[in-house]
């Protein structure tokens, strides 16, 4: 079976554009694949965490992937802090990763501005500990939001190079992204992506958040001002729009020209009711049955206990492979 690995950050609660992007491929791929989820704890020490709050928010990650429909049965489910594999490919993988080619990530450049009082050297080579979660495991797919396609076409570089220079170790990942929703846009300024860390809660909506609250989100959702209103789908000149109807693609499978037809002569309040209660009706069931994993401790460790037992005996082979290729004595 193909293997298919991929994490998210805990950096805030998980939103609908990491659901629609990410996490609801990661279900589905459960079924044809050898899946490997993780919770990327060690990316998200690259922003000040107030350690309470990165601790709180990893566990509520855990019972999102599950409720979600990752299951610990099928697929290995862990801390990426727990698998110390990734941080020792990381240092090595950073001796084969260029100091222009990090200088080039468009995620660190915003990034290093939007925090400049604290570009730490983390920031700077976030991608490169991307490259090794990936590497570790010879994933085939790795199914992200479009937002890290430039992360993944580094780790391909650093692959293909390590492999060029000593012997094909690695496997050279490919991205999955999703046709529809790959790049949910913030609410209130839609030519920007759906972050869990904005500052501001009226541009993202949470996995956990209360029904009432996802409405009033939506119905404060920025349009634009062409009259008479024209639902169209226009990411340029409409851009709240487009991001209206892509998240009613994404949670109802309706393709866009077919809302599109749908809402022909009507009213942007409609669509958004309509985003708001489709919305609403996915997350439902998921916050149930995360409001049950997440008292039930004893469950999220055994998880986690065996996510990481799994995920270490098999990023040990490659990690083994590495320290031969590069000439290191093996421990004895
Ligand atoms: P993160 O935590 O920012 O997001 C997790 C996943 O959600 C996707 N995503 C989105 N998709 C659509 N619209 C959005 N607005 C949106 N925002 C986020 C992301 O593309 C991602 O797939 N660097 C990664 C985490 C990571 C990783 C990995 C991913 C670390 N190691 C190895 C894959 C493989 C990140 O920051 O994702």
């Amino acid at each position: 079976k193909p293997i298919v690995l991929s994490g998210a950050q805990p950096s805030g609660q998980l939103t609908i554009g990491n659901y629609l992007g990410a996490l609801r491929q990661w279900d589905r791929m459960q079924d044809n694949n050898d899946c490997l989820y993780c919770i990327v704890d060690l990316h998200a020490i690259t922003v000040r965490q107030d350690p309470v709050a990165l601790r709180s928010a990893s566990l509520d990650s855990l019972a999102l992937y599950l409720a979600c429909g990752i299951d610990p049965d099928r697929s290995s489910v862990f801390m990426q802090s727990h698998v110390p594999e990734h941080s020792q490919l990381n240092w090595i993988l950073n001796c084969y990763t260029q100091f222009g080619e990090l200088s080039r990530m468009t995620q660190f450049k915003d990034k290093s501005e939007r925090h400049s009082h604290n570009v730490n050297a983390g920031l700077f080579t976030y991608p490169v500990l991307m490259a090794a979660d990936i590497l570790v495991y010879n994933a085939h797919q790795v199914p992200v939001g479009h937002d890290q396609k430039q992360h993944l076409e580094l780790a391909r570089d650093i692959a293909s190079r390590f492999n060029a220079l000593h012997s094909d170790v690695f496997t050279i990942p490919e991205p999955y992204i999703p046709g529809v929703a790959a790049r949910v846009m913030s609410l209130q300024e839609p030519t920007k992506k759906m972050s869990k860390s904005d500052e501001n809660p009226w541009n993202f909506v949470g996995l956990l958040e209360d029904p009432k609250m996802i409405s009033k989100k939506f119905k404060k959702a920025m349009t634009d001002s062409e009259d008479p209103p024209r639902v169209a789908y226009d990411q340029e000149n409409k851009a709240g729009v487009a991001n209206l109807l892509s998240i009613l693609s994404g949670v109802t499978g309706k393709s866009i020209e077919h809302l599109v037809a749908e809402y022909e002569g009507k009213m942007y309040g409609h669509l958004k009711g309509d985003v708001a209660d489709a919305v609403i009706a996915l997350l439902e069931p998921v916050q149930a049955k995360f409001h049950e994993i997440r008292q039930d401790q004893a469950l999220m460790d055994q998880v986690l206990k065996q996510g990481a037992a799994q995920a270490r005996a098999r990023a040990a082979v490659t990690l083994e492979k590495v320290y031969q290729a590069v000439g290191f004595v093996l421990p004895t």
